[in-house]
């Protein structure tokens, strides 16, 4: 755990520079947009440790597959969004030296991501190795009202000497993915141009035929005078710069304005993608920084107003908090429904930014309580969209009916390759039904049904049917050979979660049926016909439902998360582990891992989180008891369910320790890996430990549960949702509870057990 990051409500500030944590801060110091995003990389140059990473959702590029022994059924590629022009550089000279952090004396530094505002900045005190000293100050920002803008303001301030400053302000495009398999390159240049203060760079991808142009602009002031200094161009491959030196006397502050827009073929004919792109820029370029940067405070201002969630009397749980969901909005903001949300958003190359089971089981929930269920709605639609190619997965391992979504995918298409993940962790396909009866238990929206939700359904049903086998030993089904959740354990047969999961999926797919049946008989007909769904079929689902095997220890009347969990050495728990080993993932060979009962992520108790309203909290107890002291939390997504089961179970103590290394995961890098990116997805597990957590709400027959309690630590809390399109906030004193509809609809709530219809514009006021 790492505590250089200064606590603060509203920002998150890095004081002193510390370069053997660089790569932390650069991830942790990104912007995004939803649309595209940049780690918190220096404009200038640096030599030390750093991944310069710029990235544009959906501009990915399929890097071909690597692999010692390839398996039939393999992917042939596994997508990754590319790393594309570096926008932000510039690159400053003096008396013959160039500005480079890594080589000189820094005397003060400090950059601090302003999450209210929405911008990063810096401010520097640099001393070159000839004894010249510098003040840098730099703030930049990613447009949250025009995604293809950026912004950076860049000034120099000659400190203790009078001289010329050479700037070079430019734009690269030869960058390169750290993570690429054949150490390519993945881009090839198209055009460029530059001339004095402005020009572009338009790159392809050597496949899939993504264009994506970057235009420049910029101007200078000097003591804040607009200035013109004459600009040398000059062009390399895939880069174009633009040089002025400056004669500057003590003290004077030179600033850059720099605009830059960045125009995808994904958004615009390959044809037009350069003139959009500067008359994109032009506009920028008239609002000029001020304008743009206010626009910037008021989106986020309303970002805010929907999705804050305020904590009294701990900075550190609500600088912790404000982190995550300010780095889910700067990772998708539902206006492009092509894009997903990727486990490290824009801030990082692992995972490829390419969507996993995270996007349904983690994040669905923070994006339909905050925001329009449009969005959500559309985060269902593109596993809707993709279901043709889902089918196509399950064919292509051999299954003749039914659909396997992919873990890993850009396009439908599965992109992962290792194969205890690509073949064994099928639970995915159950998060994506789960996902479906959450959206629509949430937001009361059954249509959704109807038009897409019941095809998804059967075909993952159909799945099931075909990869679940009859057992004569056991007499029951069982599922062989799968990876659960937690992926510290390999071809396991019995997988509790999985097979809950598979029957879960089953009745909820016939449930679904009773409901079209009963509510329009005619148009379930077609449905029926259209999905060519035999009786057959439903019978052999109803059998699965009726005969599943579940592996249970009944000495301590716990679900075993596999056949053979109870083989192992179950002496040593989780906190008695050396810390020196830990996290286990860096330390340990792969085979001890797996030996070990040590679990990555929440298994058995993801299940029962998942489904926690047909089990009762003894069953919620023994299994929390025997499960969380065995589990190292070494997945992002596992800190978040144990928080929530925790607070269910009144181990507030515990639930609160849990609550801090879910959101504060990457602030302190709790498992030691901040540097590859955060951990976008976990990031609304986050939310949940807090609403569903300490707040206690689920909704049960269209009414608003809350269980609210405070944990010791804080004063209060509130949060807003929107639930059954009424913005609702809900307060947590210490003496009382105040929710408030907002509203023009009345809402059913459920506080503390007892029922109140809460009348739009209503405050419900009870004293604890
Ligand atoms: C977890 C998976 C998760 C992936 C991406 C892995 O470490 O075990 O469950 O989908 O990270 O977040």
């Amino acid at each position: 755990m790492k505590d250089y990051i200064k606590i603060h409500p509203w920002k998150v500030i890095e004081n002193n520079f510390h370069p053997e944590f660089n790569r932390i801060s650069e991830s942790i110091f990104s912007l995004g947009n939803g649309h595209m995003g940049l780690r918190g990389n220096f404009e200038e140059k640096y030599s030390g440790d750093s991944l310069q990473g710029t990235y544009v959702g959906g501009v990915y590029y399929p890097d071909k597959t690597r692999v010692g022994w390839w398996k039939n059924g393999y992917p042939e590629y596994f997508a990754k969004v590319l790393n594309s022009t570096n926008w932000i550089g510039m690159c400053v000279e003096v008396d013959g030296e160039i500005l480079d952090l890594n080589k000189g004396t820094i005397h003060s530094f400090q950059r601090i991501l302003d999450m209210k505002e929405g911008h990063l900045s810096r401010t520097v005190i640099f001393e070159f190795p000839k004894g010249n000293k510098v003040l840098i100050e730099s703030t930049r920002f990613v447009s949250m009202i025009y995604p293809e803008v950026g912004v950076l303001k860049y000034s120099i301030t000659p400190l203790n000497f009078s001289g010329d400053i050479k700037i070079i302000s430019y734009l690269d495009g030869d960058v390169i993915n750290e993570d690429s398999n054949y150490e390519e390159k993945f881009w090839e240049e198209v055009d460029k141009e530059s001339s004095s203060y402005e020009g572009h760079v338009t790159l392809k991808t050597k496949k899939l035929n993504f264009h994506l142009c970057t235009a420049m602009k910029y101007d200078v002031s000097l003591n804040k005078e607009k200035i013109y200094p004459s600009a040398k161009c000059s062009e390399k491959e895939k880069y174009i710069a633009n040089e002025f030196s400056l004669s500057c006397n003590k003290n004077d502050t030179l600033t850059i304005y720099k605009y830059v827009a960045i125009t995808s073929s994904r958004n615009h004919l390959i044809e037009n993608l350069k003139d959009k792109a500067y008359r994109i820029l032009n506009k920028a370029f008239e609002e000029g920084f001020d304008e743009l940067l206010l626009k910037q405070i008021n989106t986020w201002e309303n970002i805010w107003a929907k999705s804050d969630i305020v904590i009294e009397g701990d900075d550190s749980s609500q600088q912790g908090i404000r982190f995550n969901i300010f780095q889910l909005y700067q990772t998708y903001t539902g206006e492009d429904h092509r894009l997903n949300i990727g486990p490290k958003g824009f801030t990082g190359e692992k995972y490829g930014g390419v969507t996993y089971w995270d996007t349904e089981a983690y994040c669905i929930p923070f994006y339909m309580s905050t925001c329009d269920k449009e969005i959500a709605k559309n985060l269902l639609i593109y596993r809707y969209d993709h279901l043709r190619k889902a089918k196509e997965n399950a064919r292509k391992l051999g299954f003749t009916k039914g659909a396997l979504y992919p873990m890993v995918t850009m396009n439908g298409e599965e992109c992962h390759n290792e194969w205890e993940i690509t073949f064994e962790e099928i639970h995915r396909n159950g998060a994506i039904a789960y996902a479906i009866y959450n959206y629509v238990n949430y937001t009361g929206d059954k249509s959704y049904l109807e038009e897409y939700g019941f095809e998804v359904l059967v075909e993952i049903s159909r799945f099931w049917e075909e990869r679940v086998n009859f057992s004569q030993d056991k007499n029951a089904y069982v599922i062989l050979g799968v990876t659960g959740p937690n992926e510290y354990e390999n071809n396991v047969n019995n997988n509790w979660y999985t097979n809950r999961i598979a029957v879960w999926t089953l009745q909820y797919t016939l449930e679904v049926m009773d409901y079209l049946k009963t509510k329009d008989y005619n148009n379930y007909n077609k449905l029926i016909s259209l999905l060519n769904l035999q009786d057959k079929e439903i019978n052999k689902w109803k059998d699965i439902i009726n005969h599943m095997y579940y592996p249970f220890d009944s000495k301590r009347n716990i679900f075993l998360q596999q056949d053979g969990f109870l083989d192992k050495n179950l002496s040593i728990l989780a906190k008695d582990l050396c810390l020196n080993e830990l996290p286990l993932n860096q330390h340990w060979s792969w085979d001890r891992i797996l030996r070990s009962p040590y679990i990555k992520q929440a298994d058995v108790l993801q299940g029962l989180y998942f489904l926690e309203h047909e089990y009762d909290l003894e069953t919620i107890r023994k299994n929390f008891d025997f499960y969380e002291p065995l589990t190292v939390h070494e997945s992002s997504l596992s800190p978040c369910v144990h928080s929530i089961l925790a607070s269910r179970l009144g181990y507030k103590d515990k639930a609160y320790e849990l609550y801090l290394r879910t959101a504060r995961l990457d602030l302190n890098d709790y498992n030691n890996d901040a540097r590859d990116g955060c951990h976008i997805t976990s990031m609304a597990g986050t939310w949940m430990s807090i609403v569903y957590g300490f707040a206690g709400m689920a909704v049960k027959n269209h009414t608003l549960v809350l269980n609210p309690y405070l944990p010791k630590q804080w004063e209060s809390y509130s949060f807003n949702i929107i639930f059954r399109e009424c913005p609702v906030k809900i307060q947590v004193n210490l003496g009382d509870v105040v929710i408030t509809n907002k509203g023009i609809n009345h809402i059913k709530v459920k506080l503390f057990n007892k029922e109140y219809l809460l009348p739009s514009e209503e405050k419900l006021v009870v004293t604890k």
